[in-house]
């Protein structure tokens, strides 16, 4: 055996035991005759110390230098008092060394690992392999490890069987742009590859399955974020037989014993709350409720007022005035505000109107706001009165469509609730339900809110008379602010999966061409059924406190959806393009 502990594994128990290690030179130090070497695994460090009586073993690890991978035979000793490192794992112990042997050399790695240094993350990208020793972000990958274990535990004792699904596949309505693999043996034909495996898992539970679960990969062609990546993994989910309120208990008891498991904390039962109540109060469907700031309407009080930035809103059924009452906020200064205020234009918001409240006692005199002497006393203080302001508060109001109002306050809310230090508890986890099924663009026509294969909380004719307003069984998992997961109980009948197909616009020709499996499977025997899937990656970015989901993939992509490591997407040769049937465009060859 080539090692007998892992470095990071050595403590007093094993004092003056002979061990044999395997690691990376971390760290060289020569201290006046004597040589202290730090040897990294991914476990952890341990000290080693070579003296001059072993001259041979002494001048080898004289040579080494950092990154060095290095095998080390020595006997492990207590460290004198006074020389006990409590930052290090090992840090009570070192070790003598014996014997060292070099199994491969390192050139000067391109960016320090033994200090602290301001890399650039994309060299951290383009040398992925060498930024993934770092201790923290081995970590990372770590913890995302033991959450699928745990995740795996929670389903298989639940009685949950993992089937795989295509990647080659056709396309799978998720919103977002496909990306496409052309066929060799089908001139001109695609495959896309999965936004995600939710039709295949359904068929899955008409095949009579019942309980499924997959750990699988995404891809989806859309502009990045901190929090998005082009391809990213899901803990997908699918049942029969049970309702929304069993789905919702089983998964929230899955991530309750995860929180448990992996970081020692109980999140409790998480609340329900309807999407209206959450764009009410919060402008968001999923609103981070550690913070305690919330949107009030106000647009009955200001319906008749002269000023038109809020009358008109106020009288327009798709407007909306709301007001956000921020404590203590009436000694924020002017800049300040101007800085809100561009923050929420970013929304589309056109202004972001205030009161500082000085001394409500004084009345209007008490006051301090470009929109007072627009709005009647009586209204003012019903206002105030309804955001519960007291003296040295300032009220925030955005008035506009109902849309960019929620937005936008909705994002200054998080906002404000970051910068004023305002978050009341660590963890907020939450379900929103009551989803609408569709969305309306500005060309009045409909698209699906969660995916077109969501049940209505309505019957077929129902859902064709009013499609607008008609209720989904879709329901989301909200954690501090983030869209951990979501699912719906979907359509088991046929007729039903048509009318939603009429209503967003698809023809019966492009049903049959597009969907025609699933109608079929409808037809012979579809179970009630329901899932929902969970992003993996924001599970284990939230879990860590990452800021980015890069920070919890081992290789992801960049913002422009590339991998400087790989240097993928990269060109492909002429013979190959010939036998795929593609022709480039002119344009793209001389780029
Ligand atoms: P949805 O599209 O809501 O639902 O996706 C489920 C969860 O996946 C995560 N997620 C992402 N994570 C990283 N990068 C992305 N680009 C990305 N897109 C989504 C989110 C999200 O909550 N088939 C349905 C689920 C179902 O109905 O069962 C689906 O895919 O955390
Ligand atoms: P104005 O009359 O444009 O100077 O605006 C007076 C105040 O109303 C300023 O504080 C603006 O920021 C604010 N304001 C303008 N448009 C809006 C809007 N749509 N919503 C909220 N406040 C606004």
């Amino acid at each position: 055996m080539m090692r007998t502990h892992y470095c990071g594994q050595l403590n007093e128990t094993l004092a003056d035991q002979e061990i044999t290690l395997c690691g990376w030179v971390h760290r060289r130090r020569d201290h006046g005759g004597v040589i202290f070497l730090d040897i990294r695994d991914r476990e952890g460090l341990a000290q080693v110390v070579f003296d001059p009586d072993r001259k041979d073993t002494f001048a080898m690890a004289d040579s080494v230098r950092s990154e060095y991978v290095v095998r080390i035979r020595g006997k492990v000793r207590a460290r004198p008092e006074g020389a006990v490192n409590p930052n290090m794992a090992s840090g009570a112990i070192e070790v003598l060394g014996y014997e060292l042997e070099v199994l491969n050399q390192a050139e000067t790695p391109p960016f320090p690992l033994n200090e602290y240094s301001d890399v650039g993350e994309e060299t951290r990208l383009r040398y992925r392999f060498i930024d993934l020793r770092r201790p923290e972000m081995a970590a990372k990958l770590k913890l995302r490890s033991q959450i699928t274990s745990s995740v795996r535990r929670y389903l298989d004792e639940n009685g949950f069987l993992d089937v795989e699904t295509p990647i080659l596949t056709r396309a799978t309505p998720e919103g977002a742009r496909d990306y496409l693999v052309p066929s060799r043996t089908h001139p001109g034909h695609f495959f896309a590859l999965p936004q995600s495996p939710q039709l295949f898992k359904q068929l899955l539970m008409v095949s009579g399955f019942d309980r499924y679960y997959q750990i699988a990969k995404c891809f989806r062609d859309e502009d990045l974020r901190a929090d998005r990546q082009p391809e990213f993994t899901q803990i997908d989910i699918e049942t029969s037989f049970l309702d929304e309120a069993d789905i919702m208990g089983l998964t929230e008891g899955m991530i309750r014993q995860l929180f448990k498991q992996v970081l020692d904390v109980d999140l409790g039962e998480f609340p329900h709350m309807t999407y209206e109540e959450a764009m009410r109060r919060y402008g968001s469907d999923k609103p981070d409720l550690r913070n305690p700031l919330e949107l009030v309407d106000v647009a009955d009080q200001l319906a008749g007022v002269e000023f038109k930035v809020f009358s008109g809103p106020a009288n327009d059924p798709k407007g909306r005035v709301a007001a956000l009452r921020v404590p203590g906020g009436a000694s924020m200064p002017r800049k300040q505000i101007d800085d809100y205020t561009k923050f929420v234009g970013i929304y589309g918001a056109k202004g972001l109107a205030y009161i500082k409240v000085n001394e409500r006692a004084k009345g209007l005199e008490g006051l301090q706001s470009p929109i007072v002497k627009f709005i009647p006393e009586d209204n003012l203080e019903v206002i105030l009165d309804r955001v519960g302001a007291v003296d040295g508060d300032l009220v925030f109001f955005g008035a506009d469509k109902a849309k960019i109002v929620s937005e936008a306050l909705g994002a200054l809310r998080i906002k404000l609730g970051h910068d004023l230090d305002l978050l009341t508890s660590t963890w907020a986890p939450m379900w929103v339900v009551d989803f609408p099924m569709f969305e309306e663009s500005d060309d009045g026509s409909l698209s699906a809110l969660h995916h077109p294969f969501t049940a209505p909380k309505c019957s077929p004719e129902e859902l064709q008379a009013a499609p607008a307003t008609a209720l989904s069984r879709a329901y989301d998992m909200v954690l501090n602010g983030t869209e951990l997961g979501g699912g719906s109980i979907r359509i088991h009948r046929k007729e039903m999966q048509q009318a939603v197909f009429n209503i967003l616009g698809i023809s019966p020709e492009e049903q049959q061409e597009k969907f025609g499996f699933l109608l079929d499977a409808l037809k012979f025997g579809a179970p009630p059924h329901g899932g929902l899937a969970f992003g993996l990656d924001r599970l284990v970015m939230l879990v860590t406190g990452a800021q980015s989901i890069r920070e919890v993939i081992a290789f992801p992509k960049t913002q422009s959806a590339a991998c400087v490591m790989t240097q993928a997407p990269g060109l492909v040769d002429s013979k190959a393009l010939r036998e795929l049937n593609i022709r480039l465009r002119e344009q793209t060859k001389v780029e």
